[in-house]
């Protein structure tokens, strides 16, 4: 598949014109340099849409959408990268030329095309022997004797892997694929005697495909109960990622469109009972709490995430973590209560659409609560409310949740449960609510101007923060911003910054990238990582409206510096050493008595 030629690729980017081909699609209004409107990505009432003719690129403030011409037809009018660059070039006169691809890039996409066909093989060797191998009859009998049915085992090619230790080895080298290929798929590893062996022995095995159905690698089941490792799953490697895996994401996908909603679950057979039931808008995790990557693909699909986990302690964590993880992303997370000790799986074997036990289970899907309301309850349901001192320290905790929280009606009732289950009076909790509020909003955590990033109203056009932004964040938004319109100063910043200062691994490698390509950062930017797209685009347009002072850019670094320094001391749980406190005394009082631009060979606290 050869590429465009980046000549032509330049010209077709030149050549379109962005203001036009948005202007199909929403109601552009000049604003100075540039046009606003309202996003043509989600619903909104007030313009955050934001299109810069001269740069070429989009930014939506409101959901963060953003990128040029060709990133915007490709997800408006849902096509390839090379169909987008295909139809604009029609459009707008462009000739193209292709050149020879790069040949690294040529060889990893043979690559993974490679092993992912390998994968598949394997797949459906698996589930051939599934069901026509005397050796899984058990394996058959366990499954249907769950409650899965055929079809739907059939349908998410469940299979099984015989138990002897080199079927897949010796199947895949005799269909062309080398030792090191089948090792590099997770199929195979090595003994201690070097030899190879089968990963997958004597389990029933779920593939993992990727949203668009390729495959990532198998989890699979021992049928023993006595086998401490109850599932065994592809090893970490070039195509398997724990964090990033979502089971059943590409199947659920059509449904979470048509829904408007996905359901997380805990595990394989969940997903399969939920879907025999009807919800086929389910997808899994594999057992563990929910990661922002995770949350970041689901985010792709649709805005509102239920979660339905075990209801146990452990589950309950997991919820709150999927709360830090979802911060400043665009979704809705709400928990589905699940009857203690059970997960769906049991709860709906053997149900199809409509029985009374997968009514049930809508049921919960749709009476789901709001992350925060479920936090607040979690946490009084924990406290100890005999005491006045129990009440005292559980309001503490329930206060800064709520604040988090916007003002609604949804709030307000909360405020009214807490106050009840204390047994306090409502306006306490207000009071203590307000008050929260206004120690977040100024006093305790002072921006600089500066670093406020686009929460100034530049020249009329939309200059409204996502919301959902943390302050570190646009702090950090800010410094890089001012990074990419201050190049020369720019470059000692990024040197500076170490990654404990950032709060994010999307942070960290815009600021990796920007290390490299500070002359030009939008230049050459890869499509298959959206989110640095996304972000580089949004820095891009902060850099081009916010001035950039030595002072500020040292402020707001010091800011960060200390902000970094305060979570290290958190982290000590007995005694902090006295040099960090030494530390952040002088970096309170440098930030105190206003910060001079830093100097080449200066201190960096
Ligand atoms: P569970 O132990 O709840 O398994 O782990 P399950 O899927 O309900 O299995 P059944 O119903 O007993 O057959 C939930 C998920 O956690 C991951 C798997 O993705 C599993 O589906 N997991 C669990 C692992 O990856 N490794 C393990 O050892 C256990
Ligand atoms: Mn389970």
């Amino acid at each position: 598949m050869a590429r465009f030629s980046q000549t032509s690729l330049e010209r077709v980017k030149d050549a379109a014109n962005i203001v036009e081909i948005v202007s199909q699609y929403t109601d552009l209004r000049r604003s100075g340099a540039r046009f606003t409107g309202l996003c043509p990505f989600h619903d909104e009432r007030t313009p955050s849409f934001s299109v810069d003719p001269v740069a070429g690129l989009y930014y939506c403030f409101g959901c963060g959408a953003g990128g040029d011409a060709i990133k915007f037809v490709e997800e408006k009018e849902g096509l390839t990268f090379s169909e987008a660059v295909e139809a604009l070039a029609e459009r707008f006169g462009v000739e193209l030329e292709r050149e020879a691809e790069d040949p690294a890039i040529e060889e990893a996409r043979r690559r993974r095309t490679r092993l992912g066909e390998l994968l598949d093989r394997t797949a459906t060797f698996y589930a051939t022997y599934l069901w026509e191998s005397e050796e899984a009859r058990k394996a058959r009998e366990y499954l249907l004797g769950r409650g899965l049915a055929e079809d739907a085992l059939r349908a998410f090619g469940v299979g099984y892997a015989p138990s002897a230790w080199d079927t897949v080895l010796v199947r895949a080298q005799r269909a062309g694929y080398s030792v090191a290929e089948i090792a590099a798929a997770g199929l195979i590893k090595r003994g201690r005697q070097g030899s190879y062996y089968d990963h997958f022995r004597a389990r029933i095995t779920f593939p993992i495909r990727d949203a668009r159905g390729r495959m990532q690698g198998f989890g699979a089941r021992t049928l023993n109960p006595e086998n401490p490792a109850k599932y065994v799953n592809s090893p970490e490697g070039e195509l398997f990622h724990k964090s990033r895996i979502l089971y059943a994401i590409d199947r659920a996908r059509p449904a979470i469109a048509r829904r408007g909603r996905a359901v997380v679950v805990e595990g394989y057979t969940d997903v399969i009972a939920a879907h025999q039931a009807g919800f086929e808008e389910t997808v899994a995790v594999m057992g563990t709490a929910i990661t922002p990557e995770q949350i970041r693909l689901l985010a792709a699909h649709t805005e509102e995430v239920i979660l339905a986990l075990d209801a146990d302690r452990a589950g309950r964590e997991a919820m709150l973590r999927a709360q830090r993880a979802a911060s400043g992303k665009r979704v809705r997370l709400r928990v589905a209560r699940m009857p203690e000790g059970e997960d769906p799986a049991d709860l709906l074997a053997g149900e199809r659409a409509g029985s009374a036990a997968a009514e049930r289970f809508g049921a919960a899907l749709d009476e789901a609560v709001d992350l925060p309301a479920f936090h607040v309850r979690t946490l009084l349901e924990e406290a100890n409310l005999k005491t006045p001192v129990g009440r005292d320290r559980a309001l503490d905790e329930v206060v800064p949740v709520l604040a988090a929280m916007p003002d609604s009606i949804t709030r307000g009732e909360l405020v009214r449960e807490v106050a009840d289950r204390l047994d306090a009076d409502p306006a306490l909790v207000s009071r203590r609510l307000a008050a929260a509020e206004r120690g977040a909003g100024a006093g305790a955590d002072p921006a600089p101007r500066s670093a406020d990033g686009e929460g100034r109203d530049g020249d009329g056009g939309p200059a409204r923060a996502p919301a959902a932004l943390s302050a570190q964040e646009r702090r950090e938004q800010a410094l890089l911003g001012m990074c990419i319109a201050a190049p020369d100063f720019g470059r000692e910043y990024l040197e500076r910054l170490r990654p404990e200062h950032l709060s994010s691994d999307l942070s960290r490698r815009a600021r990796e990238w920007l290390l490299l390509h500070l002359d030009d950062p939008m230049g050459g930017l890869g499509r298959d990582d959206e989110e640095l797209l996304a972000l580089i685009t949004r820095l891009t347009m902060i850099a081009e409206r916010e001035p950039a002072s030595p002072e500020a850019m040292e402020e707001t670094f010091l800011r960060l510096e200390l902000a970094a320094l305060e979570r290290e001391i958190e982290a000590h749980v007995d005694e902090v050493p006295v040099e960090l406190h030494r530390k952040r005394k002088e970096l309170v009082d440098r930030l105190a008595h206003g910060v001079g631009a830093h100097r080449a060979g200066g201190t960096s606290a």
